[in-house]
């Protein structure tokens, strides 16, 4: 597959106006994305875990307008207009009008929700791209005469949410999800996201993840600005080969289920991708002390018990938990005495893996 694959043949039907709705869910990674290349290449392969509650819905509604001179659209998050996400959508919009012709030729309204806080730190970017590409391929398929096929319009989806956010091409469908070509998986690309196709032993079947929110303020480092500095950043090159080489251990993992090996790999992970940040020119530290509270004290249960129980890192203070749901009970009461007083307002999100968007 290439770009050019994505690029639609004349539309034969024409729409006046209509509405789609899409819930789209968040992720989390396991290899992290951090560095990229020109029009959203990554420059490593990555894995993701989808997630089951964390969601944005978007309903896309949509009016033939008299010109295509211009973008025309208005955005509303909770009922509010918010002109301060437009930028960010026109952006969008104009990194994919080569692949939805149609862009100009409609004004757009987009009302958008998320189910977690918007101030909870828990970045909506990734399921709001996603929800908001599924909406977009939805009013395409109406467009087109000729069937879109499932796999197409879901492939079609996530390059399109990649040109959004490079991570929400892994908020479409399935639940984990590989994104960027990596030699050991068939079918992986660096255009759009896909389910991970190899065996995957059932230890990982309804795994958890609580979100202990410890800092909702808004991100000290821009996603943008932070792929950014892995240009000319001096770790890079090996940093890269390092994310090739932990996906390829994950592969025997998945299979074999061996949970000690997930650990190592996932935690190393959410440690490098913030020594990336500490190494970089401007350099930045992330966590903060209560980040580091957590994260000793997941050590130290784990050392005191039989506990499966691993952190993992966003490009923020937050902590993500994963464990077995086999440890559903110990691991949220642990959580719930010891570790919800390190979080704002004692604030945490228990959620799961999930499968993918749906159409409302
Ligand atoms: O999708 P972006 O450009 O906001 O980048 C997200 C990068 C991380 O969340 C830090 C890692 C990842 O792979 O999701």
């Amino acid at each position: 597959m290439t770009e050019s694959n994505f690029i639609p043949k004349p539309y034969k039907k024409s729409l006046e106006n209509g509405r789609f709705t899409w819930s789209s869910p968040s992720n989390i990674a396991l290899v992290k994305y951090w560095g990229k290349k020109e029009d959203q290449i990554p420059e490593n392969p990555s894995i993701s875990f989808t997630l089951n509650n964390c969601k944005t819905t978007t309903t896309l509604s949509f009016t033939e307008k008299e010109n295509n001179n211009e973008f025309s659209f208005d955005v509303f998050l909770d009922g509010e207009k918010k002109e301060d996400f437009k930028p960010k959508i026109e952006t969008f919009f104009k990194r994919i009008e080569n692949y939805l012709p149609f862009l100009r030729h409609f004004y757009f309204k987009i009302e958008t929700s998320n189910t977690f806080p918007h101030s909870s730190g828990i970045a909506s970017s990734a399921s709001g791209m996603s929800a908001l590409a599924l909406c977009l391929m939805s009013l395409e398929k109406s467009l087109s005469d000729t069937q879109l096929s499932n796999t197409y319009f879901n492939q079609k989806a996530s390059f399109l949410a990649r040109l959004g956010s490079g991570s929400a091409c892994r908020s479409i469908e399935g639940d984990l999800i590989v994104w960027g070509t990596h030699h050991e998986i068939d079918g992986s690309s660096n255009l759009f996201g896909i389910k991970y196709p190899y065996q995957v032993h059932q230890n990982f079947n309804n795994y958890q993840d609580t979100i202990l929110l410890v800092d909702k303020g808004e991100k000290q480092v821009s996603s943008t600005v932070g792929h950014n500095l892995m240009h000319n950043h001096p770790y890079a090159k090996r940093r890269f080969e390092q994310a090739h080489d932990n996906l390829s251990q994950l592969i025997s993992i998945f299979k074999s289920g061996d949970l000690d090996a997930f650990i190592k790999i996932v935690e190393s992970e959410a440690l490098t991708l913030h020594a990336m940040m500490m190494t970089s020119m401007p350099y930045f530290i992330l966590m903060k002390p209560n980040t580091l509270e957590i994260i000793n004290k997941i050590w130290a249960y784990r050392a005191n018990t039989n506990s499966k129980i691993c952190f993992t890192l966003d490009a923020g203070a937050n902590v993500h938990i994963l464990y077995p749901e086999n440890e559903k009970e110990t691991v949220l009461d642990f959580i719930k005495t010891k570790l919800a007083h390190h979080c704002q307002n004692e604030h945490f999100i228990t959620d799961q893996i999930g499968f993918g968007a749906n159409q409302i």
